[in-house]
């Protein structure tokens, strides 16, 4: 799928049902998500990231700016007003930063939503971000822009700024026909869940963690950590959950980054 068809179907699954395009739990389809609940999920996720920084002994020193990239309703970016004095969501589409900037409204002096069609963050200063975040997004996102939005994350933080990402590393469903089999009816699955029937799709994309590490290393960064994670669930509801040792999550092996700009 070329880049801006992507774009264009996430401006159409926004419209169709944004809430459950973004957490699609089977029983919150048809706009069933109740926006608490919806917003709860951000907050326990968000302060599972910070935990999961902390007990690895990644210091978060600077609290100044943080981006969301791909924050959707802000679900993410919300959370992070708890942990930063700034805050700015970005997302390709129009639908979703509508509803996030009229669902945010009382936190606006410290949050934002910016619309960001392009295949690069050109709008943003290098070194001028304290803290990169994106959960469920760069999957979504065809190759090499994917990969460029890595590098872009690196170029905008600051010294010592840490960008947090989460990608699928693996698709395991090329390995074995079993897994080949179970994953093949766990997609169709998702996929129908999706809307696929409606005209939108959700790609799924991987990269790898040599394309990432020459990138980061190019922007001079590092991988100061990363961890398995259970993100590309198909039914991922913002219940993080890392592991140490490669855990298949519906056919991929989905990966948190942690990375530090030197
Ligand atoms: C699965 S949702 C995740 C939203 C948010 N990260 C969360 O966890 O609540 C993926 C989001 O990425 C956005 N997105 C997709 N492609 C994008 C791109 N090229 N640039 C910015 N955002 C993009 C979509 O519009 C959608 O809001």
């Amino acid at each position: 799928m070329k880049y801006k068809t992507s774009v264009k179907n996430w401006e159409g699954l926004a419209q169709n049902d944004a809430l459950w395009s973004i957490l699609t739990d089977k029983s919150k389809k048809g706009e069933k998500w109740n926006p608490e609940d919806f917003f709860k999920s951000g907050q326990t996720e968000v302060d599972a990231a910070m935990d999961i920084l902390l007990k690895n002994n990644v210091e978060v020193s600077k609290k100044d700016v943080a981006i969301d990239f791909g924050c959707g309703a802000g679900r993410l970016s919300r959370a992070l007003t708890n942990h930063f004095d700034k805050v700015i969501g970005v997302d390709a589409s129009e639908t979703m930063v509508d509803i996030a900037r009229k669902g945010n409204e009382d936190l606006k002096e410290s949050l934002s939503f910016e619309l960001n069609e392009k295949g690069d963050l050109s709008f943003l200063p290098s070194k001028s971000v304290s803290f990169a975040l994106s959960f469920i997004v760069l999957q979504h996102i065809p190759f090499p822009q994917s990969l460029g939005f890595v590098s872009e994350f690196v170029r905008v933080l600051e010294k010592d700024g840490i960008a947090m990402f989460q990608v699928p590393v693996l698709d395991v469903r090329k390995l074995s026909s079993w897994q080949r089999f179970k994953s093949f009816v766990r997609i169709k699955e998702r996929l129908a869940l999706i809307g696929i029937g409606k005209g939108f799709q959700m790609d799924m994309h991987i990269l790898t963690e040599d394309q990432i590490k020459e990138v980061v290393v190019a922007q001079n960064g590092r991988i100061e950590k990363s961890f398995f994670s259970n993100q590309t669930l198909p039914d991922y509801n913002g219940d993080l959950k890392v592991y140490p040792t490669e855990t298949e999550a519906c056919g991929y092996i989905s990966k948190i980054f942690v990375i530090r700009k030197n």
